[in-house]
This record gives C-alpha cells, structure tokens and sequence, in this order.
C-alpha cells in the first residue's frame, strides 16, 4: 500500500543512486509541487541541491517574501532573483494569453540560464511535475489544438545540456501534501492553492502594467484573507481574483465613478481537469464585494463567477 513514509524512503534512495555525488538545480515557484520537490531532494543530497527562486513580480500581494523565508527555514539553499523589471518589460502592449505565457516563459528561460551560469558542475534539473500535468500536457498539447500552454518551462533542461529529475511524477497533488506534510513542511506551504506559472498575468485580462498588478493584488489579497477568516480557504481547491478589462459606472458618497470590476473566482476539484464553482456563503460574498469596493481605489464592481470546468476553464485566460 502507498504511504507517504514510503515512498519517501524508496525515492530518497533511488534519487541518491541517480544522482551520485552530482548537482542538481531546482527553481521553486512557491507552490506547494517544487517545494515538496525540493525537500525531498534536500533529504537526499543535502546542499548538492541548489534552488532559484525567481520573483517574476506576478505573484500576489507580499507572497515572494513570505515563501522565501518559508523556504530558508525549511533549510534549502535557495538565490532569490529579482527579475520584475524584465518580466513586465516583455509583457508590455501584449494582450493575448497565449502570446502572454510565451512571453513569461521565455523571459524564465532566459533568467533562468544566465543565473545557471554563476553555478558549476550541475548535471540535472530537476522539476515538480506531477500526474495530472503529465496528461494534461499530453492532451492539451494534442497536434490539432493548444488549449493553453501550460507548460511553460518546457524545453529548459534539453536547451540547458541538463538532465532532468521530477521525483514527483506519479503523484496527485493530494499524495503531494501527505508527502510534504511527512517531510515537515510548514502547514501554511502545504495547504496553499495552486496558482499559476504565469501568476496574475494570466488574471488580467488584457496587457499588464505595473499599476494592474499593484491594483489586482490589493483586491485579492482581502478575497484570499476574508476566505481565512471565514475559515473558507481550505474548503475550496482554488481561489483567485481576477482583473476585468471593463470600466462601470458606480456611485461614491456624492461622486459618479467610473471605474474597473473585479471578478471572484473559487472552485472545488481533484485535480484541476474538471472543476465545479463553489457555493460560497452570500454574507463572505458581500463581505468580501464591500471591502475591496470600500478599500482598493480603482473598483467599484464586484462579480462571482459561476462556470463549471468543462466548458469554461479554471483560469479565464
Ligand atoms: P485551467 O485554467 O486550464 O487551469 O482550467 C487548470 C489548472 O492549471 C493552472 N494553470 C496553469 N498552471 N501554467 C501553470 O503552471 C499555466 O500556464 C497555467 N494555466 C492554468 C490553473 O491555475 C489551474 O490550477
């Protein structure tokens, strides 16, 4: 029978006979899949893992420095890179998703290589991949139709003469977390959300600037803490605002507004292929709409999304 203790035990050795005395390099997102990879890793070769963690500035509010302490923590030997800058350089004028996730990954790859450089002798890389994103990169990226390109960072390891270690290959994401929580992960990394690689970009709709991200993650941020408070949070598999290209007209104590709406989006699923709206409670709902109309300047409308996966998808871009 599958137990996480196991399967610890027999990875742990089998990474060890893989790798042998070499180096390996990780870059951390901050979810819940690269950093179990790490750890796992970390238990196997100690400091002969090397992580990147690289603020690609589309995370949401105070999230970077948050998880960077997480992981120093957590014992890992991690670079914090800075590349905002050049992420939102690339995404300028650009509003069409696809073309959005191809800039974001390309902009990875590059800082991604030219940081792998300060390093010698790494012979693998290794990735947090897990089950469901071995199939759905099979079926999205079928020969007749890309429904989005998930995987980003495809191509790094070939491009970089680089191996590739992903321990976590046969797992679903909640096997993920027994083994994360076996391995003592901190509660608050486990049980987070899945979010993105391309972050918030993919949850404003339309180009990214700046000023977008700072006004998307003020709103969000009081929908992801109202949803703790309301002890919500673990209850759902996925949560996250997002940034409509649509201004209304709203009212203000004696002023007309003219301003931008936010959507809310939250649902329940197993492995993010299929995915059911959650029937969240109506008092966090208006609790929720009056505190960012009331707080982020910028917002004067709130919307639930109430589209289940298939047809809608989980992400609207
Ligand atoms: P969709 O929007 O396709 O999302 O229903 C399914 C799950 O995948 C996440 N997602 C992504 N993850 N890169 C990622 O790493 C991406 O480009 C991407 N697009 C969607 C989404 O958040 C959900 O958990």
């Amino acid at each position: 029978d599958w137990t996480p203790a196991h399967f610890i035990d027999q990875t742990v050795e089998e990474l060890r006979q893989k790798i042998g005395e070499d180096r390996v390099l990780l870059g951390l997102s901050g979810g819940v899949d690269s950093s179990v990879a790490a750890m796992l890793l970390h238990r196997a070769i100690g400091d002969r893992l090397f992580c990147f963690f690289i603020d690609n500035g589309l995370l949401r509010k105070g999230e970077f420095e948050e998880v960077e302490q997480s992981y120093e923590g957590m014992g890992l030997n991690v670079s914090a890179i800075d590349a905002k800058q050049e992420f939102y350089d690339a995404l300028a004028g650009e509003s069409d998703p696809e073309k959005k996730r191809k800039a974001i990954g390309r902009v990875f790859i590059e800082v991604f290589e030219r940081e792998a450089k300060t390093l010698t002798n790494i012979k693998y890389l290794a990735q947090g991949t897990i089950y469901p994103d071995v199939i759905e990169s099979v079926s999205v990226h079928g020969p007749s139709v890309t429904i989005k390109s998930h995987h980003n960072v495809g191509g790094l390891p070939e491009k970089m003469g680089l191996k590739i270690v992903e321990p976590l290959r046969n797992l679903f994401k909640d096997e993920v977390r027994r083994v994360g929580t076996q391995l003592g992960m901190p509660a608050h990394l486990i049980g987070r959300h899945p979010f993105p690689g391309p972050g918030l970009a993919i949850r404003i709709l339309g180009d990214i600037t700046p000023a977008k991200v700072h006004l998307l993650q003020e709103a969000d941020a009081i929908y992801i803490d109202k949803m703790r408070e309301y002890g919500l949070y673990d209850q759902v598999w996925q949560a996250g605002t997002i940034l409509l290209p649509v201004q209304s007209v709203g009212v203000m104590g004696d002023e007309r507004t003219y301003e931008q709406a936010v959507a809310l989006r939250a649902v329940s699923s197993t492995d993010g292929m299929t995915a059911e709206w959650s029937h969240l409670p109506y008092e966090f709902l208006a609790a929720v709409s009056s505190s960012i109309i009331n707080n982020v300047k910028g917002i004067n409308r709130v919307v639930y999304d109430i589209s289940t996966k298939p047809p809608a998808t989980i992400e609207w871009e």
